[in-house]
């Protein structure tokens, strides 16, 4: 199309939430261009976030197995060496593989990808800065920001993504840190820290609050995930505020102090990952052209349609309200074009899952304990141990347990719990259960095949209004 033809839809942003829109409107027969300025198709997630972690988390914990956890199976093996070159690599052939995919996709589905920078210029109107040189423009009927997110900064330090980093920093470091400090025992954390720690590093974590797993996580289920990961080797100074930092040395100095009673300590080391969260992301989009505002948080403000106070323009994913995660923004994604197409989209927010991809993994759908209390809700718990199922008998892989939160009175399920090997894949199965308002004893008189640790699953449901049968 060429620049001065109206689109139906331009999607300002190619990451899981613009792909997925674009992909979903060509599928649509709307005539749609997708905007994307670091070269590359998949944003966040797939190019420095979701696949690349994954990719290091999966590679590092079969190195730390095979180093650890091979013996007693009767698999000894001779040197084991790390290549972390060739780890990194790996790991570039996954990221490669799937962003080139999305190019694919985007031909098959009649997309028009613009590489380069958007800036509105008016209400139609985005100007593009193209990566290869040079400016074009856009015109559509209809806008959708999906310009995402970045991490919080920490004030005091500079991240250089070598001594001071970020997540991105912490997937591309090319040696093992001796000593490596995390700000932050939430998701990126941990999973960072697992990471570094398999591979040597001696990790400690320096969470602010009294738990660590950042917002949602179980209360229950977190103290769990810390006993473990504390047997692991990571160390952890929960109630912990970092008040500052010097990074001007070859370590990097931090000052702690005790959340309560503000006792004081100087702790070193020599990469310093910040993982305090993430901020939605605007940046240079001309927001200021077109009247657009946004919260205390820098979120775009919108409706239940995703519509800005401009109805031609939606916001979709992290750069605006909830949960910064891949299939939340894809969720967002689909229902907005069909907001557009059908006049009708759907997301339900309570039964969008969330998952730590360390080992064990840990997952959750749903309200945990202290927001079912914050709420008043009379509620039952059922739980089942790994250590009583077979299969993880089997593959002696037996730490964690299956809870389940369901109204006391009803019986419908309010939220699952899991932390526990494949916990990961076996939380589909309580968003499933919660998307159809399921009872626990609809989960607990379904069959399971024998032996899989989803009996696990099976059996804290039975727990939950009767009694499981092995424990
Ligand atoms: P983004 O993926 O951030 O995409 C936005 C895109 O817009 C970017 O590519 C950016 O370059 C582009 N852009 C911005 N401004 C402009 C502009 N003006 N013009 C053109 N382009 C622009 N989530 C999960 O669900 N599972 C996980 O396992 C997981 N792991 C993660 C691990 C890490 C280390 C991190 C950092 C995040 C992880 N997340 C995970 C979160 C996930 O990456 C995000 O929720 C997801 O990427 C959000 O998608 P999005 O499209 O809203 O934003
Ligand atoms: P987070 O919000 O999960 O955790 C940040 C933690 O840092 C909180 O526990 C907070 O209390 C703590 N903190 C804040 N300031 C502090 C300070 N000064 N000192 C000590 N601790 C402090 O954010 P995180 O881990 O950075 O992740 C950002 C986003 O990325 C999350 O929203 C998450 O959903 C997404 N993500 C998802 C993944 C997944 O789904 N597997 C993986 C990685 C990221």
């Amino acid at each position: 199309a060429t620049p001065a033809e109206e689109r139906d839809l331009v999607i300002i942003g190619g990451g899981v939430a613009g792909y997925v829109a674009a992909i979903k409107a060509g599928q649509e027969g709307l005539k749609v261009a997708c905007i994307e300025k670091r070269g590359s198709l998949g944003g966040t997630c797939l190019n420095v976030g979701c696949i690349p972690s994954k990719s290091l988390l999966n590679n590092s914990h079969l190195y730390h197995q095979i180093l650890h956890d091979s013996k007693h199976r009767g698999i000894e093996v001779g040197d084991v060496k790390l290549n972390l070159k060739q780890m990194m690599s790996a790991k570039e052939t996954s990221v490669n593989g799937l962003t080139k995919g999305i190019e694919f996709l985007f031909k098959k589905n009649n997309v028009e990808y613009i590489k380069g920078t958007g800036a509105f210029a008016d209400e139609h109107t985005i100007a593009v800065n193209l990566v290869d040189g040079g400016e074009t423009s856009v015109r559509g009927k209809n806008i959708f920001i999906a310009t995402g997110s970045e991490s919080t900064p920490f004030p005091g330090l500079t991240i250089d993504e070598k001594k001071v980093i970020t997540s991105t920093g912490a997937i591309a470091l090319d040696k093992v840190p001796k000593k490596m400090i995390v700000i932050g025992g939430g998701i990126i954390g941990l999973e960072m820290a697992s990471v570094w720690s398999r591979l040597g590093a001696d990790v400690t974590i320096v969470e602010f609050l009294g738990q660590i797993g950042g917002p949602g996580m179980d209360a229950e289920i977190a103290k769990n995930t810390q006993k473990i990961f504390a047997k692991q080797g990571m160390k952890f100074k929960l109630n912990t505020k970092v008040a500052g930092g010097d990074d001007s040395g070859d370590l990097v100095k931090l000052n702690l102090e005790a959340a309560k009673g503000g006792k004081e300590e100087t702790v070193e080391a020599d990469v310093v990952l910040v993982a305090i969260g993430r901020r939605a992301y605007t940046s240079g989009l001309g927001l200021e052209n077109i009247g657009l505002e946004t919260d205390d948080r820098g979120r775009l403000v919108i409706d239940s349609e995703y519509r800005t106070k401009i109805p031609h323009i939606r916001v979709i994913g992290d750069c605006t309200f909830g949960p910064m995660l891949a299939h939340k923004a894809e969720e967002e994604a689909v229902a907005a074009v069909e907001f557009l197409t059908k006049n009708y989209g759907h997301v339900n927010y309570n039964a969008i899952p969330s998952v730590m991809y360390t080992h064990p993994e840990v997952a959750w759908v749903g309200q945990n304990e202290a927001e079912l209390k914050e709420a008043g809700v009379k509620y039952k718990v059922g739980s089942f141990p790994f250590s009583a199922n077979s299969r993880a008998k089997t593959n002696l892989d037996t730490e964690g347990m299956v809870k389940f939160l369901a109204d006391a009175e009803t019986d419908r399920i309010l939220g699952v719990h899991i932390i526990g090997p494949n916990a990961g894949e076996m939380i589909a199965e309580g968003t499933l259960a919660l998307e159809y308002g399921a009872s626990t004893e609809d989960v607990g008189r379904t069959s399971h095949a024998h032996p899989t640790l989803a009996e696990a699953f099976k059996e804290a449901a039975m727990a939950t209004y009767g009694k499981a049968i092995h424990y």
